[in-house]
């Protein structure tokens, strides 16, 4: 279970983060919504360590990793799929996924076979340069690269932005794999009601960087979407 506590981030005097709590079970996925510039991408860089927060904690299972750097948070068990992917378009499909075998504290120097069966397309395309594909292939292997490093926390930030319809449904399916049959817990930034509804198990809705909602799915109710949603 991921659990962070009291977050604290600010961008010189624009505070971002303003003590916001949040917990991940393994086998949901954990919904994170809020209206554009509340600070939904702030805090999943909070929780990975690439922004080093100003005050509270995060816990992996019994295991503080408040102190960790991004990369030791990786080892411990955690990805990002950051908003916008940010894959290289100019290294091959390939190269791409093997930068995911930085994060295994395990030792294995090949990407797992079980990445290919959740996305059977970036294999046909391994020699592919990363910029070569559509939006919605790289958005699949910014997940696959997270996923070759054989994390226990997913954390994914907008995937289905600028994502067509049929590829936004796939991403669904193999999240929803992830939490159900390997017990992963994910934790994902959306904006988009329906993906949530369809695919989530519970909601944090953030404004102003602070919690000021959660729940579970079910209970997203027309008057909370309303009021702190943009639809
Ligand atoms: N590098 C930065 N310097 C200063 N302020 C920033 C910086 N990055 C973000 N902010 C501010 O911090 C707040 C939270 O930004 P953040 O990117 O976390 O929001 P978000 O909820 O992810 O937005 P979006 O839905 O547009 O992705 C916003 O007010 C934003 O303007
Ligand atoms: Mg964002």
């Amino acid at each position: 279970m991921l659990t962070a506590t009291d977050l604290h981030y600010s961008y010189g005097a624009v505070k971002a983060l303003n003590g916001v709590s949040l917990s991940a079970l393994p086998g949901e996925i954990t919904c994170v919504m809020g209206r554009n510039g509340v600070g939904k991408t702030t805090l999943m860089r909070t929780l990975m360590g690439t922004y080093r927060m100003g005050a509270g904690s995060v816990r992996l299972g019994e295991r503080d990793l408040s102190r960790l750097p991004a990369h030791r948070r990786a080892t411990a068990g955690m990805a990002l799929v950051p908003q916008g992917r940010e894959i290289f378009a100019k290294l091959t499909v390939d190269e791409n996924l093997r930068i995911g075998l930085e994060a295994r504290s395990d030792g294995v120097r090949r990407v797992p076979d079980e990445v290919f069966e959740l996305f059977p397309i970036l294999k046909t395309f391994l020699k592919r340069m990363g910029g070569d594909l559509s939006g919605g292939q790289q958005q699949q292997l910014a997940i696959a690269r997270a996923l070759v490093g054989g994390p226990k926390v997913l954390l994914l930030d907008e995937p289905t932005e600028g994502i067509q319809p049929n590829i936004i449904q796939q991403i669904g399916v193999v999240l929803r794999k992830l939490v159900s049959e390997r017990g992963m817990a994910v934790v994902l930034v959306e904006q988009f009601l329906d993906f949530v509804k369809e695919f989530g198990h519970r909601f944090s809705i953030i404004n102003r960087g602070t919690v000021v909602a959660t729940g579970s799915t079910s209970e997203l109710h027309a008057d909370l979407v309303s009021q702190h949603l943009s639809v």
